[in-house]
């Protein structure tokens, strides 16, 4: 039905005919001409009719927003004063000779071009997705998903689907459970990742796997999580730990080199521990210069309970930002803000000192903490964070978790709004993670998944100091955003059953839930190891978008609804009986 798109009209075709269709993006009447901006997925052009081409001026008369259209015309260079340098096709114009209008619009539901809420963006997502700035990131989705393919295709990996309607695999989050009709009473779950699949296509030697694959996980949702999101799932056997961090590193770059011309060089590595310890996070955002200073071992003997008790407490910590030169500028009204910010992650306080002149000692100080603190303790703290006249340091106190989540938050506030964090790309490894964390009534989860592999212990020494092993577990961390992570994976059938029992999951429920698992590590499991990108993550980064939700072509809302098909949906009774499934639920529609 078309040459050309329209965004790909140019000079070269000067003098041509061409017939291009689209969207009518604006119509103007001017001078008893009439413009049109005609639109496509490849950008815009300016059509004109010409008023003496009676019949077909009337035609274009009845033009409006959003017709879809066919239009044929002959490319005119435009005259050098009314060249548009912000339109790709600013140096031509096409000047109608037909027109088919091939399906009119009823005046948009949504006016794009003032505020409008996401919600409603949501409702008529494929509106929204006509818009230039959103089609394009979905266009550079395709572009990346193409580019690994490519990468993995080339390095040797093999695509393999694996299944939808299958059992839990725990990653950490709640399931989403499909209930079977053939077998009553019984349910599917909706994989939280393929990670037990493409380990037993490991050990069916197909050597190398990837898969770009839809994940569910009913959990909390935010700007970068969704209930159903896309991995790109990789597997590889007889590879060490490094090696898969070196294919997945080198595919990054490439991504980042071909895509974006962006040369991310070589990413450094940090264990989880110093992570936690300078940035308060397993996913630091290293454009942010600011780190968090522990001072614990000064506060020990102090009389102020808020900082002597966690620092005598194995369990706590006390830990310091200092934010460079604004002493002046930080106001107690900003204080008592930050102090409300802190207390989301269950913060109990915000101490600070202001140094106002570091020469004067105590007098050059301001804090309502300063009578609590002996000389001694006052002048290691100033040294040791660094201190100079004109800083303020700000002081977190509590169980280590907290100090962490609460003081790591503060840090990435503070870095936002006093303009800190750089514009360069910071990719690191955050590596070395524990094997387990302990729950808040002392239980142990996994930190990763359970079948990530201990680092240099036996079974025996596992059960033995469950909490003292390290994972051979890697992130992918790219300017704060986790963006992907993986591991070397539990190989030996004895090693699976003893973190399984660290984990408080019983012989029995172990071989109620992961059977097959243990019955297949049994058969020559080659040693194995892979990771998973969040695609979706990628490529929000890549775009420079601050939600995945905004390169998702059809998101779910943040209570993970859609609401263009208004979903989830109630089930009639016939379907439910069907299933043996029984709503508790009072019907309230
Ligand atoms: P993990 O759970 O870390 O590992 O997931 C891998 C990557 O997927 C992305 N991700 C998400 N993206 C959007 N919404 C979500 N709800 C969401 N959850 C996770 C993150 C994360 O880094 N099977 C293992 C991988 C492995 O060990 O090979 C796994 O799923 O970017
Ligand atoms: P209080 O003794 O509660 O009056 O607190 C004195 C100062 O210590 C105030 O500035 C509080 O914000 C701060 N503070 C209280 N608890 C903590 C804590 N857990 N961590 C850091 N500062 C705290």
């Amino acid at each position: 039905m078309r040459t050309h798109y329209c965004g790909q009209v140019n000079a070269e075709l000067a003098e041509q005919q061409v017939t291009l269709c689209g969207w009518v993006n604006k119509r103007r009447d001017l001078g008893g001409l009439i413009f049109i901006d005609l639109r496509d997925r490849e950008g815009l052009i300016q059509v004109v009719f010409d008023p003496d081409q009676k019949a077909l001026f009337e035609q274009a008369e009845k033009l409006r927003q959003e017709f879809c259209v066919q239009i044929t015309g002959t490319v005119n260079r435009r005259p050098d004063s009314q060249v548009n340098a912000n339109m790709k096709t600013g140096e031509v114009e096409l000047l109608a000779s037909e027109l088919n209008i091939l399906s009119r619009s009823e005046p948009l539901p949504i006016d794009f071009n003032s505020q409008v809420s996401e919600e409603a963006r949501l409702r008529y997502r494929y509106l929204d997705l006509r818009r230039p700035q959103m089609n394009e990131k979905l266009q550079f989705r395709a572009k990346v998903t193409s580019a690994v393919r490519r990468f993995l295709d080339d390095n040797g990996f093999l695509d393999i689907e694996t299944p939808m309607l299958t059992r839990a695999t725990p990653e950490g989050a709640r399931d989403y459970l499909v209930p079977s009709r053939t077998h009553k009473g019984r349910f599917f779950a909706l994989p939280q990742s393929p990670q037990l699949f493409k380990q037993l296509l490991m050990m069916s030697g197909f050597d190398r796997y990837y898969q770009i694959v839809k994940c569910f996980r009913d959990e909390d949702l935010r700007a970068d999580r969704q209930p159903e999101f896309t991995q790109i799932d990789i597997e590889t056997s007889f590879m060490t730990a490094e090696q898969v961090m070196e294919v997945t590193e080198n595919m990054t770059r490439e991504l980042f080199d071909k895509l974006l011309g962006i040369e991310l060089g070589e990413f450094p590595s940090m264990t989880w521990h110093e992570a936690m310890k300078r940035y308060g996070s397993d996913k630091p955002d290293l454009r942010n210069p600011l780190e968090l200073v522990d001072v614990a071992d000064l506060l020990k003997d102090v009389e102020f309970k808020v900082f002597s008790g966690p620092a005598n407490d194995e369990k706590g910590r006390v830990a310091v930002i200092r934010l460079p030169g604004q002493a002046e500028s930080v106001s107690r009204k900003m204080i008592d803000e930050y102090t409300n910010f802190v207390g989301i992650y269950g913060a109990k306080g915000l101490a600070w000192i202001k140094v106002n002149d570091l020469a004067q000692g105590r007098d050059g100080l301001q804090s309502p903490i300063l009578k609590f603190l002996p000389d001694d303790a006052l002048n290691a703290i100033l040294e040791r964070t660094g201190a100079a006249t004109g800083d303020i340091l700000f002081f977190g106190s509590d169980k280590a978790n907290t100090v962490a989540e609460a003081m790591g938050a503060l840090r990435l506030k503070l870095g936002e709004e006093f303009g800190l964090v750089s514009d360069e790309w910071k990719p690191l490894w955050v590596v070395d993670f524990p094997m387990f964390e302990e729950d808040d009534d002392g239980s142990l989860a996994a930190l990763h998944h359970p079948f990530t592999a201990p680092v240099n212990v036996t079974p025996d020494e596992l059960r033995a100091n469950p909490a003292q092993a390290l994972s051979n577990a890697y992130d992918m961390v790219l300017n704060g955003v986790e963006v992907g992570g993986g591991s070397t994976r539990i190989f030996e059938n004895e090693m699976q059953q003893a973190v399984f029992e660290v984990l408080g999951i019983g012989k029995e429920e172990a071989q109620e839930k992961f059977g097959f698992l243990l019955e297949a590590l049994k058969y020559g499991t080659p040693p194995h190891a892979g990771l998973a990108f969040g695609l979706d993550r990628l490529v929000m980064l890549m775009v420079g978008a601050s939600s995945i939700r905004d390169v998702i072509a059809f998101p779910k809302t943040t209570t993970a609804a859609c609401v263009l098909t208004d979903a989830p949906g109630l089930a009639n009774s016939d379907a439910l009986n069907e299933l043996g499934v029984k709503s508790t639920v009072e019907d309230t529609e």
